[in-house]
């Protein structure tokens, strides 16, 4: 059975992973504005992984014979400035999830959960790809600035990002 505390720090992660499923589905919205099919493909994709990322926690929590409390989602901002704005705040976003996933092992840590500890290990090292994957196209971004030519190759670079169903755990 779960510690109660635990739980809780779970419960708010999946919030968490809720909430970053939407704010890159606002972003998804906002590149269809800019009819940049490319990044839209990108956000679809990464819409689909933080999903996936709540669900593996939810079904955690669930087989550690926890309860799952879903509280509400936060609205996302829905605009940006510019593609390397979006993606600048797609990057301090992951950081912030990146410090949330210590956060909790910190938890499990306290509790003396190794389980979940183990469990974690996995987001923890998905955090590594992801701020990697993500600076990586911020570093493009801020090459190209104004040059709109090059935006579109970097879309259509964008548009072969394909979703793998990941194993949690
Ligand atoms: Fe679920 Fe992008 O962190």
């Amino acid at each position: 059975m779960i510690n109660e505390k635990l739980e809780k720090a779970f419960n708010d992660q999946i919030n968490k992973e809720l909430y970053s499923e939407y704010l890159y589905l606002a972003m998804q919205a906002y590149f269809e504005r800019l009819n940049l099919k490319g990044f839209v493909n990108w956000f679809t994709v990464q819409v689909q992984e933080e999903h996936a990322h709540a669900m593996g926690m939810f079904d955690y929590v669930h087989q550690r014979g926890g309860h799952v409390e879903l509280e509400a989602i936060d609205k996302p901002v829905t605009n940006w400035s510019s593609p390397l704005h979006c993606f600048e705040e797609v990057l301090k976003h992951e950081e912030f999830v990146t410090s949330r996933i210590n956060a909790l092992m910190d938890v499990a840590d306290e509790v003396k959960d190794r389980a979940a500890l183990s469990f974690l290990d996995w987001y923890l090292k998905e955090q590594v790809e992801e701020e990697a994957t993500v600076g990586d196209v911020l570093a493009t971004l801020k090459l190209i600035k104004d040059d709109s030519k090059a935006l579109l190759m970097l879309d259509k670079d964008l548009a072969a990002r394909t979703f793998t169903a990941p194993v949690i755990g």
